[in-house]
């Protein structure tokens, strides 16, 4: 369901935090930039023929802008590009270009599987990009293959050592947890990024895989790869968040060994001070990944919409958020989009 703005905008559409009706400050913008991708992770994709979305239906670079021009003044100040894989759009260090000298941008971040970061990690830097996560689930390249249905272990690796040689303000490891695969990882992938300085993140498998397999029991809580970690490493520390509402829980190796995060949205969900919004890729405006309603940024920006047309859009997105996403509850319902379309 797509919605339009409803209401003729007033003065007042500038005035007043980004609150929505649970009190909660809206400061933090995920912009997809594209629903496709160079792997298929099965989480997160189906395996073969996917239908992307025409690029036509893509935001321009220009377009993002201006929409990030307007969530800016009413107070968003982070921003995360991702996708779909956001470097298979080559120029990408022309938007984070746009974005980075958008006054009240305090916060420039990127989502990829690295792939293609070997290639992109210096122009993305030199266009004003602070930090990276980059997707990392396993060390076998056998383990690869089945998650991602491709091959590509070794060209993460070299995206990941070219990244640290380009040098960015942090640069973290995201790795999705799976019943029956991470528990293997869990130790080496550890020892890979203590060995590089790098902080790494594990992340409960949610219900947005394309193909609708997801399970409750494929969830590896964050609570099990804390075991797993402890009886390896010994005790960890827990670190304050460094930021309020920031989704990881992180803490600290006794041996001086850096940081290591949970994101636990499954067992411990951390809806109740979430600062978040998303743009996809096609302009639709989301309060939540499982929101099951969008609101149609594009069909402001291609029409003539004002900047306080969209302001009232995203006003209206950020009003209508609910409490959680429920994915324990009985009521639950999935999304219907994957992953990929929206952006994680
Ligand atoms: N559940 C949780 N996280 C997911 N991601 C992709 N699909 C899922 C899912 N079903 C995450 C991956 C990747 C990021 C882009 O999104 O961990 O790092
Ligand atoms: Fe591609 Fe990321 Fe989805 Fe994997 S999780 S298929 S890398 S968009």
């Amino acid at each position: 369901m797509s919605q339009n703005a409803a209401l003729a905008p007033h003065a007042s559409v500038w005035e007043g935090p980004l609150l929505d009706g649970f009190g909660r400050l809206h400061t933090d913008l995920r912009i997809s930039v594209t629903d496709r991708c160079n792997i298929r992770c099965f989480y997160c994709m189906p395996a073969e023929n996917v239908q992307f979305r025409p690029r036509e239906e893509l935001l321009s670079f220009e377009e993002i802008a201006r929409f990030v021009c307007v969530a800016v003044r009413l107070g968003i100040n982070k921003l995360r590009l991702t996708g779909g894989e956001p470097l298979v759009r080559h120029d990408l260090h022309k938007l984070v270009a746009l974005l980075a000298g958008i006054p009240g941008v305090r916060d420039l971040a990127l989502t990829t599987n690295g792939m293609l970061l070997a290639e992109q990690a210096e122009a993305l830097r030199r266009a004003g990009l602070r930090r990276l996560n980059i997707s990392l689930d396993t060390l076998s390249p056998s383990a690869f293959r089945q998650i991602a249905r491709r091959d590509g272990l070794e060209r993460v690796l070299e995206g990941i050592a070219a990244a640290q040689r380009v040098g960015f303000d942090s640069i973290k490891l995201n790795a999705m947890a799976i019943r029956g695969i991470t528990e293997a990882e869990v130790v080496p992938l550890a020892r890979f990024a203590r060995q590089r300085q790098l902080e790494l993140r594990f992340i409960e498998f949610m219900p947005l895989d394309a193909e609708g397999r997801w399970q409750s029991d494929q969830v590896l809580s964050g609570a099990e790869i804390l075991q797993l970690l402890e009886a390896e490493f010994g005790r960890l520390v827990p670190v304050p968040p460094k930021q309020p509402g920031q989704p990881a829980s992180d803490y600290r190796y006794q041996d001086g060994g850096g940081l290591v995060g949970f994101i636990n949205p499954v067992t411990q969900p951390f809806c109740h001070d979430c600062n978040r919004l998303r743009l996809t890729a096609e302009g639709q405006v989301r309060n939540c990944l499982f929101s099951t309603v969008e609101w149609d940024a594009r069909a402001l920006l291609r029409g003539n919409g004002s900047d306080a047309d969209l302001a009232w859009l995203i006003r209206q997105c950020v009003a209508a958020k609910k409490a959680g996403h429920g994915i324990n509850s009985e009521e639950f319902v999935r999304p219907q989009r994957a992953m990929y379309q929206i952006g994680g």
